[in-house]
């Protein structure tokens, strides 16, 4: 049997909630990946070191015995953050970077900033105390087509702040379009970014032809087929510029099987094996490695982890939900083979 086997990754961008649907997903992403950087848009949102480190200790109490995991905490940022909790989250070693909504642009982004410009201050603070800024790189522009957000934020926001603060390190979260694929190229070093494993396998095709599917909504909008394209070949570049971040965000099975459904794919159950097998069909298995387990960690000033983990080749059925009664969630992939199988 074909078999991979890769040093322990990390999931640079995760969403795994509180309370009960914690309890049922961590142990997905504990299975596979030694650390996590956990996106704080809680309601309400993780915005304070003391919260942060509630959180945290939430998340360990979720983690099975047999595993070993570490979740990295991130702030939420606000137009009421201030520079001084900037300080104290960059002195902590709790804190890896602050999240940037856009207010509106998705879920739980209510609290987000409105109006980036104003909070120039704060990215200065950033800078100066060497934390990294998370960007969920979409307007939340009515008026914007929602095919076109992300690129609409290239360029009236991202592309200025890289100009103006040119020593922070800026990860812009689950990239979709050629258009990000090329300016993350195009930067210096500081600027990085995720990719999910959904925006690698999957064009809009998945989500709109012969009836519309719900659970491959998310935001950033799956794009067409050429940017999927570039995607790819971002992913399996070798290029450290590009890693590793699920964004798996689950929801309720009934509100996204909903008139309004919400954002969001469920991914952590088979993270990785979704990835092998979007490398697979790339021929490019062997540079899952440095996408997986050394060029976020790299990014982060982490040392990268020791340890482990094997995949192979072994066609399995991925099961129709996770998760109790009313909280159950419908993985990606419900009901569909995978061709990898982590060990
Ligand atoms: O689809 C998404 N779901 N995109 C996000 O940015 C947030 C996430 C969530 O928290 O559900
Ligand atoms: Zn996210």
């Amino acid at each position: 049997m074909k078999t991979l086997t890769i040093n322990r990754p990390d999931d640079c961008h995760l969403h795994v909630r509180n309370g009960e649907i914690l309890k049922t997903v961590l142990p997905h992403t504990a299975r596979q990946f030694a650390r996590a950087i956990i996106m704080p848009n809680l309601k309400p949102p993780v915005t304070t070191l003391a919260q942060a480190l509630t959180y945290r200790e939430e998340i360990l109490q979720a983690v099975p015995g047999d595993m070993d995991f570490t979740p990295l905490m991130t702030l939420y940022l606000t137009s009421a953050t201030t520079v001084d909790e900037i300080k104290t989250a960059a002195a902590s070693n709790i804190i890896q970077a602050f999240k940037l909504y856009p207010a509106g642009a998705t879920t739980n982004s209510d609290s987000g900033v409105a109006d980036i410009k104003a909070i120039y201050p704060l990215l200065a603070a950033l800078e100066h105390h060497d934390l990294p800024l998370l960007v969920h790189g979409e307007v939340a522009d009515e008026a914007c087509d929602i095919f076109d957000r992300e690129k609409m934020f290239i360029d009236t926001y991202l592309a200025d702040m890289v100009v103006n603060f040119p020593s922070l390190r800026i990860v812009v979260e689950h990239v979709t379009t050629t258009e990000a694929v090329q300016f993350v190229q195009n930067a210096g070093a500081t600027i990085a970014a995720t990719i999910t494993p959904q925006h690698l396998l999957f064009n809009r095709n998945a989500l709109l032809a012969g009836g519309i599917k719900p659970h491959y909504y998310c935001l950033p909008i799956i794009k067409r087929e050429s940017h999927r394209l570039s995607l790819v070949a971002a992913a399996t570049s070798g290029n450290p510029k590009f890693f590793l971040g699920t964004d798996s965000a689950p929801h309720q099975t009934s509100l996204k099987e909903n008139a309004c459904g919400c954002a969001g794919c469920y991914s952590a159950h088979a993270a990785l094996e979704l990835y092998a097998e979007a490398f697979d069909q790339a021929e490019a298995l062997d540079k899952l490695e440095g996408f997986a387990s050394f060029y976020g960690a790299d990014f982060y000033r982490l040392p990268r982890n020791s340890g482990t983990v094997t995949l192979e080749k072994n066609a399995w059925t991925v099961p129709s939900i996770y998760g109790e009664a009313d909280l159950s969630i419908t993985p990606l992939k419900a009901n569909d083979t995978l061709f990898w199988k982590l060990v």
